[in-house]
Order: C-alpha cells, then structure tokens, then sequence
C-alpha cells in the first residue's frame, strides 16, 4: 500500500453524526456512511490499526421539540433513535467500532473543558441578545420554538428558523406565537456566549492552503467565504436540553449543538482508546484523521471544527482529510426526511440484499461534490449486467467446472501461454490498483477497476474454452486463484458476498482476515478442494421493479 503506511500507523475514521430524530436514509449513507466504511474495511484489510467511530447527535431545538411532541423525556426520545440507527447501519454492514452518542458523560465533559480552555486563550466573549421569551411558560424560546407566518411566501405555521414551504431562512417571522402554549412572545434579553471564529481567519486560511489532501474544489469556495470575512458564532440556547455551559452566570444555558457535536469525534476516540488501554490523545495526534462528510456541513467542518481545535493550541490536532461528497437525488430532486421524499434503509434491506445497495451506491457515487441520482432501473441494470452477468458469472463458471469434472479439486498448473500469463499478471497488479484508488478516495473508480479485471477474466475463460481445450487445468488453476482475489478486493464493497465467495472457495477464516497485498498471490495450490457451490446473487426482474415504483407511488 502506497502512502498511507509510511507515514502512520494508525487511521481514524469519522462519519457525521446523524440526528438522533428520525430514520437515516440512503442519502446519508451513499455520501457519508458507505464511503467510510468501504475505506475502513480497506484499511484494516491492508494491514493498519483503524478505528471507525460515529455517535447520535442528541441535541437541539428541532429534537426537543419532537420529543415533546411524542410526550417522551428527550433523553427516552434520542436513546431510542440512537438504537435504531445503529440497526439500520448494521442491515447494511456498515461497523463501527463504537457508536456513542453526544449526550454521553464523557462528551458533556470533554465539551466543558474545551469551553474552558477557549475562555482562558480568549476566544470566548458575553453579549446581550434580544430573544424571543414566552411570559406564560417563562422560557426563552429559541429557533423552533417560534412559529408564524413566512414573511416571504406567507406560508402559515411555519418554524422562525426555516420556512418548510418556500426553504428559506426568515429573517423576523411575522405574527410570532409560542409553539408550546401559542401565546405571543415578548422579547427579553439575554446574556449569550460567542466563539471568536473571526479571529481565525489567517490560521484557518494557512491550514487549508497547507492541507493538499484536501478537495481543491471546496477549499475554494471556503477561502472564499473567509475572503468575505467570518462572523462570530453564538454557541449559546436558552433551554434546557443540552451541555450545561460551565460558567457560575450561565444558570441553565447550554450549548449550540454545533459547538458539543463535533467534539465527540474525539469523545469518542477517547472512550475507545480507554476500552483498548491506550493513551487517547496521544492515538489521536499521531493518527490519520478522516472526518467523512455530506457537502450541507462544509461550513461547520473547514471552519468552525478546526478553528476550535486551534483555539486550543492544537491539544488534539486537527483533520488530515474531510471527504466530503455530495447529494443523492431521486427523480432529480433531493431526498429530505422533512418533506417525505426518501427511501428508507427498511424499504430497502426488506427488498433486497444488502450488498445490492452498497454495490449500486458506491458505483454511482464519485468523489466530489456532484450530486448523484437514484434510479430504479439503473439499479437493476447495474446488479444484473455488471455485479451478476459479470462478476458472479465468472466465478460461477470456474467453481462449477471445478466441482464437475475435477471432483471439487483445484487441478494443476500445466503449459502456460501468453494469455495465461497475462492473467497472472493482472492477478499481481489489481490490488495495488484498486488499492491506490481507494486511498485516494475515489471509491467509484476503484469498483470500475475490479469491474475491468472481472471483464477481462471473463474473456479470458471464454477464449481458453476450459470446458473442452486440453489446457484446462492450467486455466481453471488461474481462475480459481483469480475468484480469491477477486473476493479480497470486492470485500469492503460487499463484505457478505465476498465472505460467501470465500465460503465456497474453503479457505478458512474469513475474507476479512485476510491481508489486501495477498490478493496479488497465487496462494491456491493444486489439490486443494473447494467448497459447496451456492448460488451468489438472484437477478432482479423487471417486474420487481415496476411494482415497486407502483408501491412507493410517486417516488
Ligand atoms: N447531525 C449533523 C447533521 O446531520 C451532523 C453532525 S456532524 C458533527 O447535519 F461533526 F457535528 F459531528
Ligand atoms: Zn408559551
């Protein structure tokens, strides 16, 4: 493996914390938690210590509010939406090796003393802010506790921080109510805390210069918004579900979401580390950092996230690469939880095979910033005619052959001809090639590769007819060893096919044990008797698909 090994010896993995108030779905997955997990299981295979770590994200005004509307403590409400989404990652093989939860002691502590430490280097300052205050339930009432009408597109009970109908932000919602009783609030002031975000402007310009492994694309547009100059954030909510802000003044403020949330990538590196017996920060600084994100909290992650880190001196130190990727539209218009316009990670396990997805998302999903479109019928194509008339086809046809005329036993190696040599070759190079793509992040392109390699022993087959040229052995030698190596490099882009392939090659262990570089060796010997031939995938028939696109009418 190319650069990642000599300079580290450790990789941390990051996916964006998901709202703990609703149902992932697949758009979070194809930008965020495929791709992480595809480079974990990567980077583990090639032989590198890795931690993926993700958490629920429990706080806000948008998770208190629907907690109070289900009647539920918030803390009931967010725990059960924490289990939940880990069981929908788990559906689709998605691991982590821990997935915690903002809420956490360890992260309210972390949060508070970071706090702290910003207050003493002086980046922390109070302010007076005039906030809406209901007199009937006395309580401030932050973003969404306000609702009235859009003051741009009239829209009636609309939130004071988003207007549903029109998307926009509104700047003062007209004929204001209270949310929890409807009384009209008045406004009061408030002592408020901000994070000089302005005072990192140069620091924060220099890092993202500096940082090449980040995307030139968005490094641009970020220098650009330092260029237009930063505002300070108020990291202050006047209620009562979050991190109390640590101050003796602060009587039941908490935090802005945005400033706990992110720091639980670290909170929870740190609970590992523990688990595991190792000094925290010190696996934190001397391993490579990935934060895995959706393009929406570019904002958040280029700047805010690193300039609290520096506001830190660098105690922990800040992200060596933030893939960041785009949108997945469906029908070409974005898919929201909000306006019901999504596919479920249950709609879709319960319909098909979880590698299905992983394989038609990763294959469509580049990295960059593009938005992607969800498409039935490519769905079905891309599963029938590459991963099943391609892959599964191949390695078909060599164990079958080799269970019906070799009584299951691989067969030995005889004459070799060019084209045999050719294949051997390419046996030796795709890891290297696939790998060096993945290490780069272009995980789409790393999938056409193994896709190439695949086409090609298919041709290679059929050009050496096995099935009646005297060379057979030779052929269905190199094409068993091929399937093993196929099934290593497919393995973090379908882990359940590949371990069955595994299965039925009979090697032992499991396919995620074994080590990427071995992908490149013929380690098959002649003699060795393969396993009980199952069937790989099903086909999907058009049917199917046409009744489905019925069921979820209009998506
Ligand atoms: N919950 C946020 C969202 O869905 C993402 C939080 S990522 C973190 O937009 F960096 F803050 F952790
Ligand atoms: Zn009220």
């Amino acid at each position: 493996m190319p650069e990642l090994n000599t300079i580290t010896k450790t990789v941390i993995v990051t996916s964006a914390l998901p709202y703990a108030n609703g149902q992932i779905h697949l758009g979070h997955i194809a930008s965020t938690y495929l791709p992480a997990d595809i480079y974990t299981r990567y980077i583990r295979l090639s032989g590198l210590t890795v931690y993926h770590v993700c958490a629920s994200d429990d706080f806000g005004t948008p998770i208190l509010i629907r907690s109070e509307k289900e009647k539920k403590t918030p803390s009931d409400y967010v725990s059960y939406w924490n289990r939940r989404d880990l069981k929908d990652f788990q559906s689709l093989a998605i691991n982590f090796d821990l997935f915690s939860r903002t809420s956490s002691p360890e992260n309210k502590s972390l949060v508070q003393s970071i706090f702290n430490k910003l207050q003493s280097n002086g980046y922390i300052y109070e302010k007076e802010v005039i906030q809406p205050f209901c007199p009937v339930d006395k309580k401030f009432l932050p973003d969404r506790f306000v609702v009235g009408t859009c003051p741009n597109c009239g829209a009636e009970g609309q939130y004071s921080d988003l207007c549903e109908n029109c998307g926009k932000v509104p700047e003062e919602i007209l004929d204001p109510k209270c949310w929890i009783c409807g009384s009209v609030p008045i406004k009061r002031s408030s002592n408020h805390y901000f994070f000089q975000l302005s005072k990192f402007s140069d620091k924060l310009r220099d890092w993202l210069i500096k940082n090449s492994n980040l995307q030139e694309d968005i490094k641009k547009y970020v220098l650009n918004w330092i260029n237009n100059g930063l505002v300070d954030w108020d990291i202050t909510r006047d209620i009562e579900w979050g991190i109390p802000i640590p101050t003796s003044d602060a009587n039941g403020k908490v935090f802005y979401g945005w400033f706990d949330n992110h720091i639980c990538y670290i909170s929870s590196l740190l609970i590992l580390a523990e688990e595991h017996k190792k000094d925290g920060k010190q696996l934190w600084n001397e391993s490579a950092i990935f934060h895995f994100i959706g393009k929406d909290i570019v904002y958040h992650h280029y700047l805010f996230l690193p300039a609290i880190r520096l506001g830190i001196d660098q105690e922990y130190k800040l992200p060596d690469y933030l893939p960041t990727r785009g949108h997945l539209l469906l029908k070409n218009k974005k898919l929201s939880k909000s306006r019901n316009w999504y596919i479920s990670i249950e709609d879709f396990t319960q319909r098909f095979e979880t590698d299905y997805l992983r394989f038609y998302l990763a294959s469509i999903t580049p990295y960059s910033q593009d938005d992607v479109n969800f498409d039935w019928d490519t769905f079905r194509e891309k599963i029938n005619n590459e991963l099943i008339a391609n892959v599964g086809n191949f390695i078909n046809r060599t164990l079958t052959l080799i269970q019906n005329n070799f009584a299951s036993s691989v067969p030995k190696i005889s004459k070799l001809e060019s084209y045999d040599n050719e294949a051997i070759d390419r046996i030796h190079t795709i890891g290297t090639e696939v790998g060096t793509k993945i290490e780069s992040n272009h995980l789409n392109r790393a999938l056409m590769d193994i896709l190439a390699f695949s086409s090609f022993l298919n041709s290679y087959f059929q050009h050496k007819k096995p099935w009646s040229s005297s060379s057979v052995d030779t052929t269905l030698y190199i094409s068993v060893n091929a399937v093993r190596t196929l099934a290593i490099v497919l393995a973090p882009f379908i882990p359940n096919s590949s371990e069955k392939i595994w299965y039925q090659l009979k090697l032992g262990d499991s396919v995620h044990k074994q080590e990427w570089s071995s992908s490149g060796v013929l380690r098959i010997a002649p003699g060795h008797v393969i396993g009980k031939i199952v069937p790989l995938f099903k086909k999907i028939d058009k049917e199917t698909i046409e009744k489905l696109q019925i069921e979820m009418t209009g998506k």
